[in-house]
């Protein structure tokens, strides 16, 4: 994992309620993981400012991140919520292009493009999600899927755009499904989207975190986590399970 900290993320997706931020937040920190581990919590957007007040009653060290933003920065868009909203209730991260957003709900890697410039500008750190589908592995055409979303992001927002972002490697295969990618394919696609940074920028390219979303759970987190191109999880079902998640950000360290 070279000199990179380690970050364990929790995308709660469409769940939670304040009583689980609550045991989240206590959990996390009784077992005392925030120092080796940048540790992320994603609730929905309406328990953000509670997840906010609440981490901050005990301590701040817990970042938080939205799941999704409008690649508008404000007006009359009914339904949508602005960067700086969710800056205002303390997020400082942001996903953008989780798979769920790509193919539940249409977002194309130009819109995924434009959220995450949008993003930066507003001084948030986008987690720039890619992955493949199963079809498109099995036909040999994972590596070309991942080229083509995150050209599409360089495309608009330039070349030196990874200097302040996270990547998430989630093959949509392995969402939700119980069956997670082996460490020697997660690894392989790791260091192929490593490699496209470095061809760009060097430093980029060391510095990044690149984690690994896709059916983690504490018995399979410690060999991903020690591949040498992972540098942590998105964790979506596990993360919903407070010691659990903590089992995760434990085997990271
Ligand atoms: P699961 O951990 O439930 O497979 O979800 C992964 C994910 O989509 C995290 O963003």
């Amino acid at each position: 994992m070279a000199n990179r900290k380690p970050v364990v993320a929790a995308n709660w997706k469409m769940n939670g309620d304040r009583q689980l931020v609550k045991q989240f937040i206590e959990i996390v920190h009784a077992a005392e993981v925030t120092n080796n581990v940048d540790v992320v919590l994603s609730p929905p957007a309406t328990l953000l400012d509670y997840a906010n007040t609440t981490r901050l009653g005990q301590k701040a060290d817990i970042i938080l991140s939205a799941q999704s933003i409008s690649e508008l920065s404000s007006g009359a868009y009914t339904g949508e919520l602005s960067a700086n909203m969710f800056k205002d209730v303390g997020c400082t991260w942001v996903y953008c292009g989780h798979s769920e957003r790509r193919h539940i709900f249409g977002e194309s890697s130009e819109v995924v493009a434009k959220k995450f410039i949008q993003a930066q500008k507003n001084g948030l750190t986008p987690v720039l999600c890619v992955g493949e589908t199963e079809e498109e592995r099995k036909k040999g055409k994972a590596f070309s899927r991942l080229t083509s979303q995150i050209e599409a992001v360089i495309n608009l927002a330039g070349k030196d755009c990874f200097q302040n972002a996270i990547f998430a490697y989630e093959p949509v295969w392995a969402i939700g499904t119980g069956k997670a990618a082996t460490p020697e394919i997660a690894q392989e696609a790791h260091k192929f989207i490593r490699g496209m940074i470095a061809a760009m920028r060097q430093e980029s390219a060391e510095s990044i975190r690149i984690l690994y979303g896709g059916s983690v759970t504490p018995d399979n987190a410690v060999e991903l986590f020690s591949q040498p191109d992972i540098d942590g999880g998105l964790i979506g079902g596990a993360a919903l399970r407070p010691l659990d998640f903590v089992k995760i950000c434990q085997a990271a360290t």
